[in-house]
């Protein structure tokens, strides 16, 4: 029969080689659920040798196997006489003289978890505790079997288990809110291990990422009884990255600031990080993550990612950043200076978002076309003198504006203009040279009759010399008797030779034939305007003999012929080319107020027959300016 023993309990029991010696078989574990009873299966030996008078008596005890410690008695076979916590709920199944101390414990409280030791009594000094003992667990709910990882959309199967050991009561296994489960399938099945029964179901499913988090129930009731055991669980199911959510791509203007949101779904939250280009700007383990980015430059444009890795997976998505930006202050070429006829290319090459466009302006008027590329190329075919002057591009978009300049000097060999000339004065004759050019020409006398150049201040031919922008003016007077023929013109011919770095040139200059008067005024600089009025002002030359009356040249003298005045000339040299040959063309100087007279230069005036006149409309306050002018 121990042989049968064995083989029934098979896992069981620790077996020794002790048929003859005090062994017990019961399983080392045993669960009930609260409020329902279990039985635990128990056979026990004793040494093959004694011989049992009186039957065989028997102890259960809790927690501990020795009398002497006094444990709570759970069951005692000679009296009734049992501990307070187990009065009424226990009885022995099995035949003690069978050698079977199964043990039924009804109406289980948690307070019933522990170990349950047995102690044999057969007779006489034959009394023995088996150290073996079973552990009861009383459970309120029942126990899910979860595995330790679920993954989305690999098969999932969770098992609920409930303990059937009691002989009266058969539990039943319910699986809660799996409504809404994909293709649930269950499975129930019983469970003999350790000569202990277990009830189990098992729910078999495919959990999809919506799955995590979800509740799922076992219920564990008995039927024809009120007792009702429920277990909740809360699916952790993992998955990679879904879905990586960022901004949308947006513009920013320079200078402030931006954050872009990066939301990842994923089990378990991933390393969540913003890269710009290669670069990695932040990261973090979470499921989402905020970058700041302050005082935004064009530097930070470009494409953000945003990139999720959970481990099970990994996903990004990208937006792109622009960041506007006023135009940057254009790159043009610098000033330059550069000969008459050549041909250039300038350039004009900004940054700005939205791109710019661009325009070039000479002299605040538009030339060329309106570009909206970054570079806009002005090109100038044989520059003119006209051509002289400020070009400034000019960079727009819809946050600003910004521009540069630069200056081009147009350089060019001297031209003799037309108000060259010799004229018969009073004393002799003087003759007049005025030429422009860029560098401002230098200008000389030849007496080709004399052979004498003279180019130098010089009291026997008054040379006087005066530059004004591009434009020179020199003057002689030739007034000794070799110098003048009869006619009253100059007995030797006067050539006026001008040149600069660009060209030379010499010319003979007429003698006017014309009886006018001749006198020139030239006004200097009017320094701080940078505008330079130059006046040639002639008056009527009173012939050798017939002086005019009433000559009164200290007083109010005024210019008879407006005709001749030289109108303020503005240092533009398109101005003065306009005037060449067109003698007529010349304005009336309207008024003199504006003319402070200690900005007027009379150094070289010289009055020849000046005379005072009446009447000369809008000048009479300006008379005083022509008091000092000497007359001769
Ligand atoms: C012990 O007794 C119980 C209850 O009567 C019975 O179910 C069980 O089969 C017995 N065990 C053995 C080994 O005979
Ligand atoms: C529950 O009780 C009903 C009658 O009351 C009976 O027909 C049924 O078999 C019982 N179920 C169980 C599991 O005992
Ligand atoms: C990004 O999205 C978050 C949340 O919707 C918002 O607060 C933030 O202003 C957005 N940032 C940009 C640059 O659009
Ligand atoms: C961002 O993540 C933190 C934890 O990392 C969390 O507390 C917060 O609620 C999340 N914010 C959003 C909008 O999901
Ligand atoms: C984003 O994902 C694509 C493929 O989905 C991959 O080619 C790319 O390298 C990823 N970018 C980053 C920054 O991880
Ligand atoms: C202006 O600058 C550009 C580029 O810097 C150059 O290619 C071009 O020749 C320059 N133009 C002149 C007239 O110097
Ligand atoms: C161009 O010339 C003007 C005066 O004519 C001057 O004020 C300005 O600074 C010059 N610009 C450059 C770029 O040299
Ligand atoms: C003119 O004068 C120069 C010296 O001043 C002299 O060398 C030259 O031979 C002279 N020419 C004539 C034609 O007399
Ligand atoms: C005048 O001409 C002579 C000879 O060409 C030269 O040496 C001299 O420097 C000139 N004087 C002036 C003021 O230009």
């Amino acid at each position: 029969t121990m042989w049968c023993l064995e083989l029934l309990l098979p896992l069981l029991l620790i077996i020794h080689n002790a048929s003859s010696q005090w062994n017990i078989w019961l399983p080392r574990d045993i669960s009930a659920m609260t409020n329902s009873c279990v039985v635990i299966p128990c056979s026990f030996m004793y040494p093959s040798g004694i011989r049992p008078v009186k039957g065989i008596h028997g102890i259960w005890y809790f927690g501990q196997p020795y009398p002497q410690l006094f444990p709570p008695v759970v069951f005692k076979s000679l009296t009734d006489v049992v501990h307070e916590s187990f009065k009424g709920r226990t009885k022995l199944l099995g035949d003690l003289n069978q050698r079977n101390c199964t043990l039924l414990i009804g109406n289980i409280g948690a307070e019933h978890s522990g170990r349950y030791y047995f102690r044999a009594d057969v007779g006489g000094a034959n009394k023995y505790s088996y150290p073996d003992f079973t552990e009861l667990k009383v459970l309120d709910q029942p126990n899910i079997d979860i595995p330790e990882e679920i993954v989305s959309d690999e098969s999932l199967e969770l098992t609920c288990y409930a303990p059937d050991n009691c002989p009266d009561m058969t539990p039943e296994i319910q699986w809660m809110y799996t409504d809404y489960l994909p293709d649930p399938e269950f499975s129930s099945e019983n469970l003999e291990e350790s000569n202990t029964a277990v009830l189990s179901n098992t729910l078999t499913f495919t959990p999809r990422p919506m799955h995590n988090g979800q509740l799922l129930g076992c219920r564990v009731y008995y039927p024809n009884t009120t007792l009702v055991y429920e277990r909740l669980i809360s699916l952790d199911v993992k998955y990679p990255p879904r879905s990586v959510w960022v901004n949308v791509s947006s513009e920013v203007m320079e200078g402030s600031s931006v954050t872009l949101h990066c939301e990842v779904d994923s089990n378990p939250p991933p390393r969540i990080s913003w890269m710009f280009g290669e670069e990695e700007l932040l990261w973090d383990t979470a499921s989402n993550i905020s970058l700041s980015l302050d005082d935004v430059t064009p530097a930070n444009e470009g494409i953000y990612t945003c990139v999720g890795d959970n481990g099970y997976g990994i996903m990004n998505t990208s937006m792109y950043l622009a960041v506007k930006y006023p135009p940057h202050e254009p790159v043009v070429n610098d000033s330059m200076t550069v000969l008459e006829g050549t041909s250039l290319a300038l350039h004009c090459s900004t940054q700005g978002s939205p791109a710019p466009t661009l325009t070039w302006l000479k002299d605040g008027e538009l030339v060329g076309t309106i570009t909206a590329d970054e570079l806009s190329v002005l090109q100038i075919v044989e520059i003119t003198p006209h051509e002289d002057g400020q070009y400034r591009c000019l960079a727009e978009n819809e946050h600003g504006r910004a521009s540069s300049s630069l200056n081009i000097t147009v350089e060019y060999a001297p031209v003799l203009l037309e108000e060259s000339k010799c004229t018969v004065v009073r004393e002799g004759v003087q003759c007049v040279c005025i030429a422009t050019g860029n560098p401002e020409p230098i200008i000389e006398f030849y007496l080709p009759d004399l052979n004498v150049t003279i180019n130098e201040t010089d009291g026997r031919y008054n040379f006087y010399t005066h530059t004004d922008g591009h434009t020179s003016t020199a003057m002689i007077k030739l007034r000794e008797k070799g110098e003048r023929a009869d006619n009253g013109g100059p007995a030797v011919n006067v050539h006026c030779s001008m040149h600069n770095i660009y060209g030379r040139e010499s010319i003979l200059l007429e003698l006017q034939q014309e009886k006018k008067y001749m006198m020139a005024v030239i006004v200097g600089t009017i320094g701080g305007v940078a505008v330079i009025a130059f006046i040639i002002a002639a008056v009527r030359y009173v012939g050798h003999n017939n002086k005019k009356e009433n000559g009164n040249p200290r007083q109010d003298v005024v210019l008879e012929n407006p005709a001749l005045y030289y109108s303020a000339v503005k240092k533009d040299k398109q101005n003065l080319r306009k005037k060449v040959g067109e003698e007529g063309d010349y304005q009336p100087v309207g008024s003199m107020a504006g003319l402070e007279r200690r900005e007027l230069n009379y150094a070289a005036l010289e009055f020849i027959g000046g005379r005072p006149r009446e009447g000369a409309s809008g000048r009479g306050d300006d008379g005083s300016n022509y008091s000092e002018i000497k007359a001769k």
